[in-house]
Order: C-alpha cells, then sequence, then structure tokens
C-alpha cells in the first residue's frame, strides 16, 4: 500500500518511520516533508493552507491511506474534501477538529458533557471581558480562540494585565489578527500530562502518556514554544489513572461529540493538568502532539497502519495496542535564538555518529537538503529520540548522541525528564 503523509515536522519524520515498518506498506510519500523525511519517503511539495492542491496531489498519488499531521490542514477541512473524493484518510473532519480549532468551543463542550476543566468564560467584547474578570482570581489566563501556534496563552499576574491582555488580542495588536472570541480561564496548577488517544467516532483506545517542556528554559523558564523535548513512561500516570481519565474524559468527549453529530475519528490528544481536585483539561489537539509522537512511536509494537486503518472503519472496539514497557525521550535541538528570531541554512553535521547510539533515531523538523547536505531551515531543527529499558536510559542515550551533532547557535535543554527524575520519584 503507498501511503501519504501531510506535513513537514519531526512528527510527521516519525510517523513516516512507523508507517514504513509495517509490512503492508510499499511507498510512503510525504508533502512537503524536509531533510530527513526524505531519507524515508518520496518528498512532494505541497501548500498545506492549499485544499486544493492536496487533493490534486492525493488524486494523483492515488494513495491507499492519507494521514494528515499538521492541524492547519484539518482546519481548513483537508479530510473532508479527501473524503468526498472517495479517499482514505486519517484525521477528524473539520466540525470535529473544533475541539482544537476553536478554544471557546472546546470549554463550552466540556461544560456542556460535565467533563473536568477550569472555570472559564468566552467573551466577545472587551466590555464582556470586564463584566467576567470580576469573578476569576490571580493569575488569571487569557486565551485566543482560534489556532495560534502555541502563542495565543497570556498568563497574567492581576485582572488589570489580564484585561489588557484580551484587549491586545481584540485589536490584533498581540498577534497580528484580530480574535474574535477571547477566553478567560483560571490558573490550573500541577503536572501537565499529554493523554493522547485513537478514536473511531465511538471507540477509544489510549496511548501511552507522555510530558511535554514547553518552556525553552531549563527548569520550565522562559517563553513557551512548540515544545522542547517529552518523555514517555508508564508510570507517568498513578496505578488506575489511564482508566479513570478513559472513563471520566476521552469517552464521554467522542461519545459527547457523536452525540452532537460532529463524531471525532482520528487522534484525540488530551492536554491535562494533574491538579490537587484531580485531572481537568487544559486543552484539546485532534493531531499527534509534536515532539509527543516521537517519543511515543518508538514504544509502539504494533503496526501503526492497521491501528489507523482500524480507527478510519470502525474497529477499535477490536483493537489492542502493544507497547514496550521501558521508557523513551526525545530532546529538541533549535536555533540559536528560537522561539525568537534565528538563523536558517547553516549545515548539521554529526548525524551519523549520533544514529550509531544504540536505541535511538534522529527525527527532523527544520531541515533542508542543499546539494544532498542538510542544513537548518527553521526554529526547531530536530529532535534526538531514544528508547531504553528505564527512563535514565533513554535519556543518557539521547544526550549521548545529542553531543555528536553540531550546527551554529544549536541549542537544547539539558533537564528534559527532571520531574520524573527529582527524587521521590
Ligand atoms: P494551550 O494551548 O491551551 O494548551 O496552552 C498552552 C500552555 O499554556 C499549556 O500547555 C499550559 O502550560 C499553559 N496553560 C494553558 N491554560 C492554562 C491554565 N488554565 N492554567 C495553567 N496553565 C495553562
Ligand atoms: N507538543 C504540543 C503540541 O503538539 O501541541
Amino acid at each position: 500500500m503507498k501511503v501519504l503523509i501531510l506535513g513537514s515536522g519531526g512528527r510527521e519524520h516519525a510517523i513516516a518511520w512507523a508507517v514504513k515498518r509495517s509490512e503492508r506498506v510499499t511507498e510512503v510519500v510525504c508533502a512537503p516533508g524536509n531533510g530527513g523525511i526524505a531519507q524515508v519517503a518520496r518528498c512532494v511539495p505541497v501548500n498545506l493552507k492549499d485544499v486544493e492542491a492536496m487533493v490534486r496531489l492525493a488524486e494523483a498519488e492515488q494513495p491507499g491511506l492519507t494521514i494528515v499531521g499538521p492541524e492547519l490542514p484539518l482546519s481548513l477541512g483537508i479530510v473532508d474534501a479527501l473524503q468526498e473524493r472517495g479517499l482514505r484518510v486519517f484525521g477528524p473532519t473539520r466540525a470535529a477538529a473544533m475541539l482544537e480549532t476553536s478554544k471557546g468551543f472546546a470549554k463550552q463542550f466540556l461544560q456542556r458533557h460535565k467533563i473536568p476543566t477550569g472555570n472559564f468564560a468566552v467573551c466577545s467584547s472587551v466590555a464582556e471581558v470586564e463584566k467576567a474578570i470580576d469573578y476569576f482570581h490571580a493569575p488569571i489566563v487569557v486565551k485566543a480562540d482560534g489556532l495560534a501556534a502555541g502563542k495565543g496563552v497570556i498568563i497574567c499576574s492581576s485582572r488589570h494585565t489580564a484585561q489588557e491582555a484580551a484587549q491586545g488580542l481584540f485589536s490584533g495588536e498581540l498577534l497580528g489578527e484580530a480574535a474574535e472570541q477571547v477566553v478567560i480561564e483560571e490558573f490550573l496548577e500541577g503536572d501537565e500530562v499529554s493523554f493522547l488517544c485513537l478514536s473511531d467516532g465511538a471507540n477509544v483506545v489510549p496511548l501511552v502518556p507522555a510530558q511535554d517542556h514547553k518552556r525553552v528554559g531549563e527548569g520550565d523558564t522562559g517563553p513557551n514554544t512548540g515544545g522542547m523535548g517529552v518523555y514517555s513512561t508508564d508510570e507517568l500516570l498513578e496505578p488506575g489513572m489511564t482508566e479513570w481519565i478513559l472513563k471520566h474524559i476521552a469517552e464521554p468527549t467522542i461519545q459527547g461529540m457523536a452525540e452532537e453529530g460532529t463524531p471525532f475519528a482520528g487522534v484525540l490528544y488530551i492536554g491535562l493538568m494533574m491538579t490537587a481536585r484531580g485531572p481537568q483539561v487544559l486543552e484539546f489537539n485532534a493531531r499527534f502532539g509534536d515532539p509527543e509522537t516521537q517519543a511515543l512511536l518508538v514504544r509502539l509494537n504494533s503496526d501503526l497502519v492497521d491501528a489507523l486503518e482500524a480507527a478510519i472503519d470502525g474497529r477499535l472496539a477490536q483493537t489492542q495496542l502493544s507497547w514496550n514497557h521501558g521508557a523513551s525521550a526525545c530532546v529538541i535541538a533549535s536555533s540559536g535564538g528560537y522561539p525568537g528570531s534565528y538563523k536558517t541554512g547553516l549545515p548539521i553535521l554529526g548525524l551519523g555518529s549520533a544514529s550509531q547510539v544504540p536505541g535511538v533515531q534522529v527525527f527532523h523538523s527544520g531541515t533542508t537538503l542543499v546539494g544532498g547536505k542538510l542544513h537548518t531551515a527553521g526554529g526547531r531543527v530536530l529532535g534526538v529520540t531514544a528508547a531504553g529499558d528505564s527512563l535514565k536510559e533513554a535519556l543518557a542515550r539521547a544526550y549521548q548522541a545529542m553531543a555528536e551533532i553540531h550546527f551554529e547557535g544549536m541549542y537544547y535543554r539539558r533537564d528534559i525528564g527532571h520531574r520524573a527524575l527529582k527524587p521521590g520519584n
């Protein structure tokens, strides 16, 4: 079978790597892909904002399965468009993807279905924010309703600064585009867990849990990024917690979407805060996480293509996934200056020796091939992902491989997994 993957990041590189391991797959095409993906798949250019161009590509390639990586094409309705042409595609429809594309919709949905989440108000004007804000205590979280590539969340230390932030989102001053709705939220405290599951619209199969490190600096300091590293172990959640999250959060979400006439089939990524009053939903994503996927797929023993097809065909009730019980970690190397401005076009050295380290896979994010040589082409450049019997072993392997890699200005956090490794854990 030919598989088409839409996207160009580390997530798509890991998906391409996992799909290639399936005995049923004869060819992997990735659009647009990147320098690293080009080593495992045929890359073809496409604009991920252009639904018609993606449809033309899929019609020309006639893949047996298309997998959509990022949120942007989902938000534009790529799944609906491919389904209309009779093509098999893994991912939610535009209406179901609203769990990610509208934070206001997601919060009101959680409330309608009595699924645990922090207090909130959805506001359509500065005047509404002024009224609502009286009911919140600092710190207050202010979010733009739509997709903002991780930049739409502002944590404010007072009601006054929260009001200013909301004003900045409505005027367009903060994100460049004016928000139509702003969500005000209670600030939740605890450890964050990325809980991903596959759904066929009715049934849910969980993946193993992961923990992301969103801040750029060690000790979780500095601005938010797309994610600087992730680890995954079974111990990330207390015994029984997976079942609790399935029963009280994941299953009611899938059931609620089906009841509302917008069944969700695809990967539901539940961003959880493990608070003193239990797990609370911070956000949903309607896709695989990046870099969570890199760390999850190196632990997956089952055939990924079989699992994704079971989700498309409504067969998840009969599907069980098999995982490696050890641990995995993914450490991201970024361009100096990221998430601010940074240089690109710099040669990357040492990838050959890095991949010699046992258990290691280097998945590329922002890289490109220039005359057969890899150069940097983005903020997050690549991620070193390692599996091991324990988290300590996985991290040691990832950092050993990372020490082999070099490009000018290269930066990575040296404390990925610090919460799990702290004494007492
Ligand atoms: P989101 O895009 O909604 O996941 O927000 C990005 C990040 O902001 C989350 O991963 C959290 O680290 C933080 N965040 C979002 N909402 C809250 C909240 N209500 N309380 C505390 N932190 C939050
Ligand atoms: N790692 C966070 C995300 O994929 O949204």
